[in-house]
């Protein structure tokens, strides 16, 4: 398993542990965590879902090995269901960000409701960079969040920020050290998970506006999908292996 699941006073914690790899998400990750989050949704027990990598590392993104060979992105894929899983998951997420949040490990978080990252946490979308273009809904949801300009520098410069820069612009709630993240996190998420979970649930319901953010992960795919087979990223992740 590369998914470590526990489970504690209403909290579901998704650890990814692939270390070795800087937990860049494979396929088989993503069936897991969509397995995951589908029995979730149904389980009254669980209240909250907590996301989260090691105190070192959070995610290196989608593993690059994967996309040389990732098949169709149709819904059936399970990156893409795991996309849409997060977009619609109807409790509440939090994540606790240490270390990389590299591609999806940052644009995950868009779809998470409480995010607390460490203050050196390496946050970057190398879209471009690749030869590709945003995902997960996040040409919509980045721009929205921290002004189309300063999405503009990571979605098209493909530039980094840290966890400082994360909080000032709001992508991260709040800077915890090292040493207490995992800790700090969970206690927040058993917060709550001792919250009535209607009251919630209808709150995150009401401030999230599913069906744009579904056509904006649709409208994604298609130029992604068409990218990913293009020379460029075929060449820049070759690239990366002949390191
Ligand atoms: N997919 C697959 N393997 C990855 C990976 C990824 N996204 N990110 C890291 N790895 C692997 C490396 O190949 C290496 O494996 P190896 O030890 O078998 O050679 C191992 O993880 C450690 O990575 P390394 O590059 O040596 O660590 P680093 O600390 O020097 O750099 C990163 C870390 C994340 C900056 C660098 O690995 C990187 O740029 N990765 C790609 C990130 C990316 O483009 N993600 C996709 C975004 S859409």
């Amino acid at each position: 398993m590369s998914i470590d699941v526990s489970t504690a006073q209403g909290v579901l914690t998704l650890s990814l542990n692939r270390p070795d790899k800087k937990n860049a998400l494979n396929k088989l990750m993503y069936q897991q965590l969509v397995q995951q989050l589908q029995q979730a949704a149904q389980n009254d027990e669980i209240k909250v879902v907590l996301l989260q990598g090691s105190a070192e590392c959070f995610s290196s993104g989608n593993d690059l090995a994967d996309f040389l060979q990732s098949g169709e992105l149709n819904d059936a894929h399970p990156t893409v269901m795991f996309l849409y899983e997060m977009a619609k998951f109807p409790k509440p997420v939090v994540a606790a960000v240490a270390g990389l949040a590299i591609g999806i490990g940052t644009t995950v978080l868009l779809h998470c409701d409480l995010v607390y990252s460490t203050a050196d946490c390496r946050f970057q979308l190398p879209f471009t960079q690749l030869g590709l273009c945003p995902e997960a809904g996040s040409s919509l949801l980045l721009p929205l969040l921290i002004g189309q300009q300063r999405a503009s520098s990571m979605l098209l410069l493909s530039e980094a920020i840290d966890g400082n820069e994360a909080y000032r612009l709001g992508l991260v709630n709040q800077l915890v050290d090292k040493e207490n993240l995992l800790e700090f996190a969970l206690s927040k998420a058993k917060k709550l998970s001792a919250l009535p979970a209607d009251a919630v649930q209808s709150s995150k319901k009401l401030m999230k506006s599913g069906s744009a953010v579904k056509q904006a992960i649709e409208l994604e795919l298609a130029d992604f999908s068409r990218l990913l087979k293009g020379p460029d990223c075929q060449q820049v992740i070759a690239q990366f292996f002949k390191r």
